[in-house]
């Protein structure tokens, strides 16, 4: 990870963040949720915290297994990250649209959409792997997320009949932002290129398949600016489409303009980067654009 010292100010903390587990968080599933939600969280866990920039999400103590407990299986809560809710924040569904998450599984994401969509419109719910559509497939019952269809398709080859108000590309990467915590070891830069490629396909098709004046997020769990500044940067220079800035309280810091010689530019600055040590959570990118 050293190699990513010159982009991170805080170091030091960053570092010791990356020795520890991550804080287990639950988001509220408004869709199944009772009431006295809280109150029934309370009682299983009562030193949960309400996060302070998402009132779904709610961070437990490092000891707890929130996937055991009675209120997970009854879909009132889905299990997951607090940086990992940030995407669909910046991706905003409303309720009657058509949105399709190009790559979905285990479908923290689809949940999250159907939900803030309160179960009105089309959520296309995609992944290429047949492997992972059985716990995609259960987490959308789980959770009475009822607006969502499932697709078995490479994203790069999703049919352009249909045409969506809103895309995430939640892509496959290197995954540096929870694999710090095993290794501590960056990706190598073989692996990085792949995947940048892949990753900047899968953004091509979402550009060609969102509406006129629609919204693409990409969203990533790694650190490598190859995967990340610099596949948004090739579409802002190659593609008709406009970055938007992200408005969010969360702790964060914006994308970086230049890495290790290679150039990304000021635009930059309108992504966000979640680091481990801000939220005691994974490590995410995220970048908004408008067609
Ligand atoms: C970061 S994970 C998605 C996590 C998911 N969005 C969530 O919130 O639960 C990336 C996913 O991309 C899928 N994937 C990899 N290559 C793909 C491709 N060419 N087309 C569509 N999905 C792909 C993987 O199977 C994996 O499930």
């Amino acid at each position: 990870m050293e190699r990513y010292k010159p982009i991170i100010d805080d170091w030091e903390a960053f570092r010791e963040e990356c020795q520890k587990d991550a804080v287990p968080a639950v988001r509220r599933n408004p869709l199944k949720a009772r009431k006295s939600f809280e109150q029934a969280l309370k009682k299983d866990f009562p030193e949960a915290e309400k996060s302070d920039w998402n009132s779904d999400v709610y961070r437990l103590p490092r000891s707890k297994s929130p996937g055991k407990s009675m209120l997970h299986w009854r879909g009132e809560y889905y299990v997951q990250e607090e940086s990992a809710s940030l995407p669909v924040e910046v991706l905003d569904p409303r309720p009657g649209e058509k949105v399709l998450d190009m790559c979905a599984a285990p479908g923290g994401k689809t949940t999250q959409i159907a939900s803030k969509m309160d179960n009105r419109g089309l959520v296309v719910s995609n992944d290429d792997s047949s492997r992972r559509l059985k716990s995609l497939h259960a987490n959308i019952y789980r959770t009475g997320s009822a607006i969502v269809d499932v697709t078995n398709y490479d994203g790069r080859r999703i049919p352009g009949t249909e045409k969506f108000d809103r895309v995430l590309v939640d892509a496959p990467c290197s995954g540096e932002g929870n694999n710090a915590r095993r290794s501590f070891e960056a990706s190598s830069s073989h692996e990085r290129e792949h995947l940048a490629e892949l990753q900047y396909q899968l953004l091509e098709k979402a550009f060609q398949i969102v509406k006129e004046g629609g919204v693409v997020v990409y969203s990533t769990c790694t650190f490598a600016p190859e995967e990340n500044e610099a596949v948004v940067s090739k579409a802002l220079d190659e593609k008709d489409v406009k970055l938007e800035d992200i408005d969010t309280d969360v702790e964060s810091r914006r994308g970086v303009e230049n890495f290790s010689g290679l150039e990304f530019g000021e635009e930059m600055s309108k992504t966000v980067r979640i680091y481990p040590h801000h939220l005691n959570s994974g490590g995410i990118f995220v970048a908004r654009f408008r067609k």
